[in-house]
């Protein structure tokens, strides 16, 4: 495994970015970043052994501080609060709107903008590197100072092994996930797409939404729906089906009750024309499939590509979104004392 760490950029207030690439003897690398805990590049081998990098993100820093999550760590609550507002053992909490009416992906200034402490590490698994957070009380009107590191592990068969742990003093909601945009035949310009990517998502149920993508009372079946990726299906197949809530989310932007429980396979992407796949595991028991319906070829990113609609999708694994009101669905809260232990894992094959 080749390792390095050099400075990645200098954001405009001066602090520093450094740059974490991890290679294997494969020549499949990643390069993470301490801003956002992101992953900034993924390059992996095609069925004929091309390297491609399949994530969207950036070659400098400060567009990270203005994009929608590329490649970052999204906490303290990953995905949506109803009117950012949740009572917690006795106290009510507002935190600040930043989507329409609700909170999203831990408010304005989230896990994702803030510049987390790298280090590399050895592990079982492999040698990786560990970004540690202290979000302190009251960070974004959240309550409890929490102590929070996300391991990244590459192994020498392309798999990224993802670890988060975290700590509170006070109860708080805790929802953490990786918010990478794929598409595995390479980012290839605004013509790229992932409406031929076939997905599998083991989910007999989701949630189905209102108008500002808030769950419903009630999960619905995926049987006989344009939501049932469980053979696998292309993403572009039922897109543009009449389906209500198709139309609410301007495409697929929903949470998948995963079945079983434990670390069990999550999702599987497949790009038939290079062959790649990415194989998702995770303990976790939800995963938002967000298929790129608000990109619009305005972002310019690496390279100087524009990232057009649907060019990439997001498969974020976490608990479900509005946990915090919702006590029909498993607990997030993180409470004092207490271990927040979790691992997400993506294989990458040909
Ligand atoms: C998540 C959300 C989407 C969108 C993206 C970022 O995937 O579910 O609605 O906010 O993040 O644009």
């Amino acid at each position: 495994m080749h390792r390095e760490c050099t400075i990645f950029d200098t954001l405009p207030d001066g602090r520093t970015v450094r740059r974490w690439r991890l290679r294997n003897d494969e020549g499949a690398e990643v390069c993470l970043i301490d801003l956002g805990a992101a992953i900034q590049r993924l390059a992996v081998p095609d069925r004929s052994g091309i390297v491609a990098d399949v994530v969207l993100g950036f070659d400098s820093a400060a567009p990270y501080l203005e994009a929608p999550y590329f490649g970052a760590v999204v906490g303290r609550f990953a995905n949506r609060i109803r009117n950012g507002r949740f009572e917690l053992e006795g106290n009510a909490y507002q935190l600040a709107l930043n989507d329409g009416p609700n909170s999203l992906h831990g408010g304005a200034r989230g896990f994702d903008k803030q510049m987390w402490a790298g280090e590399w590490v050895e592990t079982g698994d492999g040698p990786g590197v560990r970004f540690s957070l202290d979000s302190p009380d009251g960070d974004e009107g959240y309550p409890g100072a929490v102590t929070v590191s996300v391991t990244y592990v590459w192994t020498e068969d392309s798999r990224l092994i993802v670890d988060y742990a975290a700590r509170s003093t006070r109860a708080t909601p805790f929802n953490i996930t990786q918010h990478s945009y794929f598409n595995l035949a390479g980012v290839v310009g605004s013509e790229g797409s992932v409406l031929d990517h076939e997905l599998t998502i083991p989910a007999s149920r989701y949630l189905p939404i209102d108008e500002t993508l808030i769950p419903l009372a009630a999960a619905a079946p995926v049987q006989d729906s344009a939501f049932d990726f469980r053979t696998a299906k292309a993403v572009g197949r039922d897109l543009g089906s009449q389906h209500e809530q198709l139309a609410l989310a301007g495409g697929f932007d929903h949470n998948w009750i995963i079945d079983g429980s434990g670390f069990r396979p999550v999702a599987r992407l497949h790009d038939p024309a290079s062959g790649r796949t990415l194989d998702i595991r995770s303990d976790l028991p939800g995963l938002q499939f967000y298929s790129g319906n608000f990109l619009d070829g305005t972002i310019a990113g690496k390279a100087g590509v524009h990232y057009g609609r649907r060019c990439a999708l997001a498969l974020e694994t976490q608990y479900f979104p509005d946990s915090p009101n919702r006590p029909d669905f498993p607990d997030c809260t993180l409470r004092p004392g207490a271990l927040f232990s979790s691992r997400t894992m993506f294989t990458f094959s040909c």
